[in-house]
């Protein structure tokens, strides 16, 4: 069985790639906190001399690489360690992939653009309005750099289940079940992208030996308001209790955010035959695997 690791193996995606990709690949999940899954092998991305041994040790032929500090306002407060781990652990990360002749699939996003357009297409011109967008951008320059094989999957608001960490689509669920109000803005607009789904699509793109840039993303634009009235209305919560704002108004947003990152997935979809699902289809594919031991 080929070999493949899995950087963030603790975080959203990452535990979803696990997942999807054990059937076919002997997988080694990486974490540098707390391990999810009993294999589970400590790298820290920024430390160079352990992403050394740990690819030495398992020699793999294929590396996804969805490592990240993904706190967006964190990556404005406290920049050093935002390019330590998103720039010079993804440079760590293809130097070894390059060295070991591994195909390299590096997670990116729709912050790398700067939100004026909406729905961008691979070939539009990048300009990242904050400091995230910015290391996440560079982090797809030191994959050009080093890796001739690679996949770069930019992808958009992803939300799923994960037994440790909320995201936007559990924090509404969570909220509204608590009988929370909740204040939601009406003038952000993205492509909400369930975990599950987008580990489907990373597999198929290493299935398929594909390489160059793709938007991996839902195939649906909406503001981040009626994502969440969606959301209410999917789970038969009370939708009164989201009111919307606008995002001038959200005072604990540090860090500026695109109005409008959404992304255009024509590339994906005409290439693959793994469905980026709609808002509708992943919700209820959520809801389907609504269960206690994941909220
Ligand atoms: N979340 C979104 O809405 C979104 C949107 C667009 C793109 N993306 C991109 O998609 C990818 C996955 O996002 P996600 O939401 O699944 O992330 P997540 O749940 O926040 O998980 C990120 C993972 O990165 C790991 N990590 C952080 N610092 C590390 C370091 N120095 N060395 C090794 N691992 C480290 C963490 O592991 P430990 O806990 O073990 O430290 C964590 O498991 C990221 O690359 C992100 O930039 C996310």
């Amino acid at each position: 069985m080929e070999k493949i690791i899995i950087t963030g193996a603790s975080g959203l995606l990452g535990s979803k790639l696990v997942e999807t990709t054990k059937r076919f690949y002997e997988v080694t999940p990486t974490h540098s906190g707390a391990p999810l899954f009993t294999n589970s092998i400590r790298m820290d991305v920024t430390d160079f001399n352990q992403v050394s041994e740990v690819f030495n040790r398992i020699q793999p032929e294929f590396v996804v690489h969805t490592a990240a500090m993904t706190n967006v306002d964190r990556c404005e407060t406290d920049k050093k360690n935002a390019w330590k781990i998103n720039v010079q652990g993804t440079e760590n990360v293809a130097k070894m992939c390059a060295k070991y002749a591994a195909k390299l699939v590096y997670v990116s996003t729709d912050y790398v653009f700067d939100g004026e357009k909406g729905l961008y297409s691979e070939d539009d011109a990048t300009a990242p309005i904050n400091y995230y967008g910015l290391t996440k951008l560079e982090g797809e320059n030191k994959v050009k750099q080093y890796c001739k094989d690679y996949v770069i999957a930019r992808t958009s608001v992803l939300y799923g289940w994960h037994e440790r960490k909320p995201n936007f689509a559990t924090w509404v669920i969570n909220s509204l079940r608590n009988n929370m109000p909740i204040t939601v803005v009406d003038d952000h607009f993205n492509s909400p992208t369930l975990a599950d789904n987008l580990a489907e699509i990373i597999l198929e793109t290493l299935q398929k030996n594909l390489t160059g840039t793709y938007h991996t993303a839902g195939d649906e634009r909406i503001s981040r308001y009626d994502f969440a009235k969606t959301i209410a209305n999917t789970f038969l919560l009370n939708e009164e209790l989201i009111t919307p704002t606008k995002m001038s108004q959200l005072k604990a947003w540090v860090a500026k955010r695109p109005r409008d990152s959404s992304l255009s997935v024509n590339k994906a979809k005409e290439t693959l035959k793994t469905r980026l699902m709609n808002i509708k289809e992943s919700l209820t594919r959520l809801k389907e695997q609504d269960s206690v031991n994941f909220r």
